[in-house]
């Protein structure tokens, strides 16, 4: 395979973006192609079905790009339907957000109680319990579902008194507990990060999945030989399924109003 194909990164709407922001540092002479379902979005309020159909869907619109790499910047369909697009996805290199998140999560807790909070379907999937009890029995997580917040950060709405109600309510039982680590598990929630600091107890340690997966995805293409090491004027396509002007306007705040390029709409 050509190092010169674009990465493929997906999200359900445009929280990938954090995930997508992570990589553009790490990796600079990668070409990119995003895709957020944004016709579709929220994915984590859904049943598995309809999750893994449409995890399937983006995959099959990533390979027809030909891409070398998917990201799956997203925890709900990194919990749901991992397998099925992997399955679909055959020999390209498939990097979710859970398992490096988790392998790194592990590293910073003394406790051994990591908080989690993610969308329902993410919760009620079990798979970051199984994940971190792969890396130890000693480990317990505690988790929770936020429902409300992908809407409010497709929304633009990341601060203010309305917003520190619902984390703090979300919060409660995380906060009473003996978590010293919580994981953003969710791809959206970052935009959030200083709300949920602010009603998180003192100690916490908050972890979003960026980084850990932008180095495992680093890491997986040099493994496959895949890094791009010449390119000197990366590539930056971003589409949606619905509404690209909007999505332009809420994107900017993920990038400090630097939004590095044009958002088109797609059909898959
Ligand atoms: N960014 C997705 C995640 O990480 C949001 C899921 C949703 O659409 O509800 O889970």
């Amino acid at each position: 395979m050509n190092s010169s194909l674009p990465i493929g990164i997906f999200d359900s709407g445009i929280g990938g973006l954090t995930v997508t922001a992570e990589i553009l540092k790490l990796l600079p002479n990668e070409n990119l192609i995003y895709l957020g379902d944004t016709a579709r979005v929220p994915y984590g309020t859904r049943d598995n079905e309809t999750i893994k159909k449409f995890s399937k869907e983006l995959t099959l619109f990533l390979l027809k790009q030909k891409v070398k790499a998917i990201v799956v910047a997203c925890n709900t369909m990194s919990a749901v339907s991992l397998s099925e697009i992997k399955e679909v996805a055959g020999k390209i290199p498939v990097i979710d957000v859970i398992s490096p998140t988790v392998e790194f999560a592990v590293t910073k807790t003394r406790t051994s109680v990591l908080g989690v909070i993610g969308t329902r379907a993410t919760t009620h999937s079990g798979a970051y319990q199984a994940q971190v009890r792969s890396l130890g029995s000693q480990f317990i997580v505690v988790s929770k579902a936020c429902p409300l917040f992908v809407p409010l950060v497709e929304e633009g709405l990341v601060s203010g008194k309305s917003v520190e109600i619902i984390a703090e309510n979300y919060l409660k039982d995380i906060n009473e507990g003996n978590a010293d680590v919580l994981i953003l598990g969710c791809t959206h929630y970052p935009m959030l990060a200083p709300v949920i600091k602010k009603v998180s107890r003192r100690r916490i340690k908050i972890i979003d999945s960026a980084f850990p997966t932008a180095e495992k995805l680093k890491k997986v293409l040099a493994e496959n030989k895949l890094l791009n090491l010449k390119n000197k004027k990366p590539k930056l396509i971003f589409y949606v399924t619905d509404n690209p002007e909007r999505s332009l306007q809420i994107a900017n705040l993920f990038f400090d109003g630097k939004f590095p390029g044009k958002i088109e709409k797609v059909k898959i």
